[in-house]
């Protein structure tokens, strides 16, 4: 058995439906267990990220899954504060070898979020973990992969509600990042 969490900061909603939609492509290999875990606000306090039994969650996962919505170019501020607390684990380098991933959401076609995805790129290499990227090619016929990134997977919503947006197509695409992580995840585990 494998474990995949996905741990991800969304402020109205769009980005939990991408994470939703990873979490379900990682439950979907047999053999793999997915967590799904949201950054909660009222866990930073003074400014600092205070939720040690998130952080031990993570530890036990074989991979780990950055999400954020992107706000003025790059992660929430509230995943920011998530990710510094992380230094703890880097100290005893506890996510060595751990499998990476991560996806955003933003306003925008762009909006950036290459920014986002980049920066979970540097957490994950500073933990010393294995990043996989979305492995798609861009703009296929059923959506999937429409706004054309690699590095993870991105969404696109601004002022609809979460029920429509982001599409289908980019929860599509969440999905098979979800899947292709945890797929991983298990063949390192075994
Ligand atoms: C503080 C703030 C900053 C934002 N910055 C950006 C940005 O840099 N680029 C962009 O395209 N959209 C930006 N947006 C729009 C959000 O990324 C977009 O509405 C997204 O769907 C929000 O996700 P959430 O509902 O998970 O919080 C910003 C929104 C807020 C509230």
């Amino acid at each position: 058995m494998a474990t995949v969490s996905i741990i991800y900061f969304s402020g109205s909603g769009h980005t939990t439906k991408l994470a939703e939609a990873v979490t379900k492509g990682a439950a979907s290999v047999a053999g793999v267990k997915a967590n799904l875990v949201s950054i909660n606000g009222d866990d930073i306090v003074k400014g600092r990220y205070a939720n040690d039994a998130v952080l031990a969650q993570l530890d036990a996962s074989d991979a780990i899954i950055f999400g954020s919505a992107t706000y003025m170019g790059g992660p929430a501020a509230q995943f920011k504060a998530f990710a510094d607390a992380s230094s703890a684990k880097w100290f005893t380098s506890a996510w060595r070898d751990k499998i990476a991933s991560g996806f955003t959401v933003s306003g925008s076609p762009s909006g950036d979020k290459f920014s986002t995805l980049q920066y979970f790129h540097t957490l994950a290499m500073q933990h010393g973990m294995i990043w996989i990227g979305l492995g798609e090619m861009p703009m296929q016929s059923n959506g999937v992969n429409r706004l054309g990134a690699f590095s993870g997977a991105m969404g696109q919503a601004m002022m609809e509600t979460p029920n429509v947006a982001p599409n289908d197509a980019d929860k599509l695409t969440g999905e098979i990042l979800g899947k292709r992580v945890a797929q991983f995840a298990l063949k390192l585990k075994k």
